[in-house]
């Protein structure tokens, strides 16, 4: 059911793991399964540096954090706001149906990380 990209990054995912410098951590969980999808970040500047992901999901889920995570490296923070997961899906040349909101996950996680990082730097700003 699943094709040959989304196996292959299931089976070989890229940027997994945590990361314990990040600058910051996003979550995202699916109420239809429960499962559950960190991402961390490391910014410079407005850049996303480097990004990891962890995740308590099914294949579709852990396929597409891992494209998801090449596709938003080197990105600024507000081209990666932008990614959505039909991006994230297309790029895996398509889930299916039953599993298009696996594709969710990372890209909820993610918008939940660049949220949490400007309300940070919004804060520090408004300390200094
Ligand atoms: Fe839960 Fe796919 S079934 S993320």
């Amino acid at each position: 059911m699943y094709n040959e990209k989304v196996i292959e990054h299931f089976t070989n995912p890229r940027n997994a793991g945590e990361m314990p410098d990040a600058d910051v951590v996003g979550e995202a969980g699916n109420f239809k399964c429960g499962d559950i999808m960190k991402i961390y970040l490391k910014i410079d500047g407005d850049r996303i540096a480097d990004i990891k992901f962890q995740t308590f999901g099914c294949g579709a889920a852990i396929a597409s954090s891992s494209v998801l995570t090449e596709l938003v490296k080197g990105k600024t923070l507000e081209e990666a706001q932008r990614i959505t997961n039909k991006d994230v899906a297309e790029e895996l040349g398509g889930l299916p149906p039953l599993k298009m909101h696996c594709s969710n996950l990372a890209a909820d996680a993610l918008k939940d990380a660049i949220k949490r990082y400007l309300e940070k730097k919004k804060e520090e700003e408004a300390q200094s």
